[in-house]
């Protein structure tokens, strides 16, 4: 391992500091990082504390952004270190995707979650910019996508649900949303750029679509009776409607976003009106398909084809892979870690986010203490347990990691920090750190530390001190009654 050549003893969270020993005082920083990895020397720093002089040495502007941010949370912790800090990350792609659609959380919003991102060294924001809930982003192409479904009837995503997802106006004084501007997205990249932090735009396809299918009927399914698939959730892959409209956003969203990554989902198709629709079935006979899943296989390749021709690459949710990944596509493990595994086997970059570890959304402690949320516990000290390089996964490939924060229990800003912090830190060290130097005794310390510090920052965050003893043992699943749970940190 190239790393612990250097006694990396950095951690993602708080740095620990070294002491000054002659061969690190007389190691030029040049040669000190001269056998990491390119992209990890761009973020390598090593920071000298002298007791009265702090010095900062990096190869880049980002380094040298990487150091300042460790001071920061030196300053805010009251931490007075001596000695040094050689630090530079473990994984490249560190990541947090927000979903905007289920709720829609606005600028401010996002880019205080930048400044927190930040301050952890994580450095990919992914938002999750439309899905049946709502269209997010302006498109100029193709206005109806916000002037009809950007507004919906009902507060939160179960209230739309149950109205039996009814979409309205900017001007109706009871609808619910929002969306963002170009302007405002510019600007929301150039803020995250300033912070060495890439925004990866996503436009999900073929499914999580309806309201796609609301504004513009021509990307529907079209039944042998000549009538559309109203209200479907997949958008059609045998109408030239879908490839026009999909390209022109794509289009736009890419002068927008200057991510060499760009999303485009590719999760949960239920391809239900696929094999009742005259174009499909026609796209089917003219390509030879038998099977109707090679439709998205179908859209997969047209879009990749595209995104490429405007020299980036897409990245998709791990079904990307049931239906042949173009060459070049990344694919992002979601439904547990088999995704990237397969996607390693195969030769395929990936990153991992499996929802087992890394989608905050999921309670992060009991039920009947929580606010309502989803699936098993993901606890904080479980998720920092995650270690995202599986037995026989191929670590060339191995993007990074992420976690994902999916808003239909989610509604408000401040519901959706609270689930964010404190496993975002941990999701942070895991990222940066080296596992053999993970310990999760000593990031729970400096965990709650720092949890302090983000509340006195103005976030809304879980209360560790009331975690229960499940949670703080790690456990994923709820034992039966009266099980005795072991705690020891
Ligand atoms: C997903 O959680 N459906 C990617
Ligand atoms: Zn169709």
């Amino acid at each position: 391992m190239k790393f612990l050549l250097f006694l990396a003893l950095s951690i993602g969270l708080v740095p620990a500091p070294v002491k000054h020993t002659p061969e690190r005082e007389h190691t030029s920083f040049k040669k000190a990082v001269a056998q990491l990895e390119p992209w990890q020397q761009e973020e390598a720093y090593r920071i000298t504390f002298d007791g009265k002089h702090v010095k900062i040495e990096a190869l880049t502007p980002q380094g040298r952004f990487r150091a300042q941010k460790t001071l920061e949370q030196l300053e805010l912790l009251g931490e007075k270190p001596v000695g040094t800090i050689f630090d530079y990350p473990r994984l490249r792609h560190r990541g947090l995707m927000i979903d905007e659609s289920r709720s829609f959380k606005g600028l401010a919003f996002l880019k205080k979650q930048i400044d927190a991102m930040a301050l952890l060294k994580l450095n990919v924001l992914h938002l999750h910019l439309d899905d049946s809930a709502g269209w997010r982003i302006e498109s100029e192409s193709y206005p109806d996508l916000t002037r009809e479904t950007a507004f919906r009837k009902g507060r939160t995503y179960h209230e739309w649900e149950a109205g039996k997802y009814q979409f309205t106006t900017a001007d109706d004084p009871d609808g619910y949303g929002g969306y963002y501007t170009k302007a405002q997205l510019k600007e929301l990249v150039a803020y995250a750029a300033e912070r060495f932090i890439t925004v990866i735009p996503e436009i999900e396809m073929p499914g999580h679509s309806m309201e796609v299918g609301y504004a513009y009927p021509q990307v529907l399914c079209e039944h042998p009776n000549g009538r559309l698939h109203m209200g479907a959730w997949d958008l059609c892959p045998g109408s030239e409607g879908t490839f026009r409209l999909l390209e022109a956003v794509l289009k736009e969203v890419m002068d927008i976003f200057p991510s060499p990554l760009i999303h485009i989902g590719g999760d949960e198709a239920t391809m239900k009106t696929w094999s009742q629709c005259v174009n499909c079935r026609k796209r089917m006979e003219q390509e030879g398909f038998t099977d109707i899943k090679e439709l998205q296989g179908y859209l997969v390749r047209r879009i990749e084809a595209f995104v490429r021709s405007h020299g980036r690459r897409i990245i998709g949710w791990d079904e990307i892979l049931e239906t042949g990944v173009p060459e070049g596509a990344v694919v992002q493990s979601w439904r547990g870690v088999e995704g990237g595994r397969k996607a390693s086997a195969l030769g395929y970059d990936y990153i991992m986010s499996p929802n087992s570890h890394c989608y905050y959304n999921y309670y992060q402690d009991l039920i009947r203490k929580e606010p309502k949320a989803v699936g098993e516990l993901v606890s904080l000290r479980f998720t920092y347990g995650y270690e995202p390089l599986g037995e026989g996964m191929d670590p060339a490939h191995l993007l990074g990691v992420q976690a994902n924060l999916w808003t239909e229990l989610i509604p408000t800003p401040e519901h959706a920090e609270y689930m964010l912090y404190p496993r975002l830190f941990a999701l942070a060290e895991t990222a940066w750190t080296p596992a053999a130097l993970k310990e999760y005794k000593g990031f729970r310390k400096r965990a709650r530390a720092l949890l302090d510090v983000f509340q006195s920052l103005g976030y809304q965050t879980f209360d560790m001190d009331s975690e229960s003893d499940l949670a703080r043992s790690g456990l994923q699943r709820f034992p039966p009654e009266g099980t005795p749970i072991p705690i020891d940190d």
